[in-house]
């Protein structure tokens, strides 16, 4: 099958007979890619820290039967709980935090390849500043879209509608060429299925700029323990629609590695960069294939 927009085979969109190759760097970001050649990467996604103004932080506690447990649970049996470990990252820039994107921002598209995409994840607090940025770094008729990643979890407010959204801004490095291989997106139900026949409805339909997700769920099996971890499934769409088997991709603010996780499910090679030792150490367990580079100030690759 060839796509309309790219005219690429999209046939390779999901290989699982590759091996992928999975790269982690251990350093400043910015250092780091700058080593990188001109056009090495198809895809490039990044979440950076959203400028919170707080310490991200995530405690991996462990609950277990026990008889002098501090805690009674369902059925009056009593449980302990231990504190296994904390990993945070700073998440406070104020008002430089533009001024720390910029260069990044500028890195990341000499590193796309001539057809590749940028994909940067944000939300309300930054975003409209960085896409007025990444208008003046790619043009703005590459901005091709924003997907909101829309999620319903934890607290409300009662003084203003409570986000519960994340933005993530799309841009190609040539509007006219690009991969966009829709037919590889998972499918969504109907809204009213009552009113589209049977077929319809157990084909479900593509997705549009709204992406329902929930969030990495507190107890379940995806959890890294990783403060600020995406969803698999929300980077496995984008993947699987903006990258081809065998495509280079790169993360440079990469924590727990979910664009790693991706890469390897769905045969694209990832090159993860982040300065965190506890994220380093995340991603090894999660991607036990990687291989690591450590850099220290001054390394030339
Ligand atoms: C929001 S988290 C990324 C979460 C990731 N998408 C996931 O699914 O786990 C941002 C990451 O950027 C890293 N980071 C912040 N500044 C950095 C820098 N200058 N160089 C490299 N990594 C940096 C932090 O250590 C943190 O792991």
């Amino acid at each position: 099958m060839t796509d309309s927009k790219t005219g690429r085979n999209t046939d390779r969109t999901t290989s699982r007979t590759t091996r992928s190759s999975i790269e982690i760097h251990l350093g400043d970001n910015l250092e780091v890619i700058r080593g990188f050649a001109d056009g090495r990467f198809d895809l490039i996604y990044i979440d950076p820290p959203f400028n919170t103004g707080r310490r991200q932080r995530r405690t991996q506690l462990r609950t277990e039967l026990a008889d002098d447990g501090d805690r009674v649970g369902w059925s009056e049996k009593r449980y302990r709980t231990t504190r296994l470990a904390s990993r945070w990252f700073a998440d406070a820039f104020g008002d430089d935090y533009i001024a720390f994107l910029e260069p990044r921002l500028e890195e990341a598209h000499r590193l796309l390849a001539p057809d590749g995409s940028f994909f940067l994840h944000l939300d309300y607090r930054e975003v409209h500043y960085a896409k007025v940025v990444l208008d003046g770094i790619f043009g703005r008729a590459s901005f091709m879209n924003e997907i909101i990643w829309a999620y319903d979890y934890g607290a409300r407010s009662r003084t203003r509608w409570s986000p519960k959204h994340d933005n993530i801004l799309w841009y190609a490095k040539d509007p006219a060429h690009y991969t966009f291989n829709l037919d590889a997106a998972d499918r969504i139900p109907y809204m009213a299925p009552r009113l589209v026949g049977a077929e319809k409805v157990a084909r479900g339909k593509t997705p549009t700029d709204t992406w329902w997700h929930t969030i990495v769920s507190p107890n379940g099996k995806e959890k890294t323990g990783y403060p600020t971890q995406k969803p698999l499934g929300v980077i496995e769409r984008l993947v699987a629609v903006h990258s081809n088997a065998g495509d280079q991709l790169l993360d440079f603010f990469a924590g727990s590695g979910t664009l790693g996780a991706a890469a390897a499910k769905l045969g694209r090679n990832a090159v993860l960069v982040d300065d965190s030792g506890d994220a380093v150490d995340v991603m090894r367990k999660r991607l036990p294939h990687a291989t690591l580079t450590s850099r220290s100030a001054g390394d030339k690759q």
